[in-house]
């Protein structure tokens, strides 16, 4: 049973990443998180030179909602990038754990720079950056941008054979920049970055909750983890070079659907951001905990990919959710749910009520997923 696995030739303890932001600024956030499971760290997308107007990121420059999904307006490094020469780079080799460099994909010539420098201090592999969706609506959308792409690959290819992943978002040209990126020698996709922009409004002043001019923001945590599945799955349909899940995952079960949508591993930054570095404890019990219940599973590389070939065909037909008896409360919330008028709550004497599902049921499932978790009383029937 084991969680070992590789992104192309970079080799991991886990498949669990730190993704870049905020948090990866400075090592020492994924110092804790690697004694945790997280087994290696993307920094903080690097700029050579931050124009001095960036150097300060606005304020409000986070909104939490829903408890688990985010908007940020954070645009680049606000410590100098040398930070990560001087003892940064030194300090996650300690761990013996791969140090992946995130750099601007803006400035092509900072970008050559950079590798350069890093190249020498021997780093895992280069993630390049072009799809921040706030700062592509403030500066030019590179995350749909064919040509700069292009310039770009170009460009860094011939100056290291260090691997190179470029990281997108979700787009209609989604597909196409990922396989112009893959002919011009890139070595992995990672997707997603945040998307949007997106925008929250504080009722009380009707302003914009970010500080950022224009109000918008990226959008990250749960709510783009449908999004971000569907673009792993795309991608890995795609292309022959390996795709880095990232966006919303907070659970093992997350995690194992990305890597059934064909992820070769996944990035966090949400999950640890709101809920510090024991979230990677937490899910690496849980990928334990599923190959061990799941014996023909040797390894979290048999997943990769198992979906594959079961999406090419509309399903018409179902089996009934079944209501478990001894974990349903009657509470009735499923009763709502349902648009057929298939559900009842029959009262019983001397026994809790009991959610009843009838002929009308068309096995739309909506009460499977609005049933209170900690009862997961309905269950879709396999
Ligand atoms: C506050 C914040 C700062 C971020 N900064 C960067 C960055 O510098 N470079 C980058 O490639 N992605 C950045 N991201 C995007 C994350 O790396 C990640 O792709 C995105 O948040 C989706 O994953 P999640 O839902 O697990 O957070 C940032 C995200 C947040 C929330």
């Amino acid at each position: 049973m084991s969680l070992n696995t590789q992104v192309g030739n970079v080799k991991l303890q886990t498949p669990l990443l730190l993704a870049s932001g905020h948090i990866t600024e400075t090592p020492e956030f994924f110092l804790r998180a690697q004694t945790f499971g997280c087994s290696s760290i993307v920094t903080r997308s690097l700029k050579q030179h931050v124009p001095p107007e960036r150097l300060k990121v606005p304020a409000p420059r986070y909104a939490v909602f829903d408890k688990d999904s985010m908007l940020n307006c954070e645009w680049g490094n606000e410590k100098p990038w040398t930070e990560w020469q001087d003892h940064g780079v030194s300090q996650v080799k300690e761990t013996g754990c791969p140090v992946i460099i995130s750099l601007s994909g803006r400035d092509l010539d900072s970008c050559c720079y950079l590798i350069q420098t890093f190249d020498k201090m021997g780093v895992d592999a280069f993630e390049i950056n072009i799809s921040c969706s706030h700062s592509g609506a403030l500066h030019g959308n590179l995350n749909v941008d064919v040509l700069h792409l292009k310039k770009l690959m170009k460009t860094v290819r011939d100056v290291t054979t260090t691997p190179i992943w470029i990281k997108l978002s979700y787009s209609n040209l989604l597909i196409p920049m990922a396989k112009q990126a893959e002919k011009l020698g890139a070595d992995a996709i990672v997707c997603t970055n945040s998307i949007g922009p997106g925008m929250l409004i504080d009722t009380k002043t009707a302003k914009p909750k970010l500080g950022i001019k224009g109000g918008g923001g990226g959008v990250t945590g749960k709510a783009i983890f449908p999004i971000a599945l569907w673009c792993v799955h795309q991608l890995s349909e795609t292309l022959s070079i390996p795709v880095v899940g990232c966006g919303g995952i907070f659970t093992a079960d997350d995690v194992i659907q990305m890597l059934m949508a064909g992820a070769s591993a996944v990035q966090l930054y949400t999950a640890p951001a709101l809920k510090g570095p024991t979230v990677f404890r937490k899910i690496t019990a849980g990928l334990k905990r599923f190959l061990a219940e799941n014996p023909k599973y040797g390894s979290v590389n048999d997943l990769v990919g198992l979906t594959h070939g079961k999406t090419d065909e509309h399903r018409f037909s179902s089996p009934r959710p079944v209501v478990l008896e001894e974990r349903c409360t009657g509470c009735g919330i499923c009763v709502q749910s349902c648009s057929f008028n298939a559900l009842s709550i029959v009262r019983r004497a001397n026994k809790n009520a009991l959610a009843v599902i009838t002929d009308n049921c068309i096995s739309c499932n909506a009460c499977v997923g609005v049933c209170p978790s900690k009862w997961n009383a309905i269950q879709p029937s396999s």
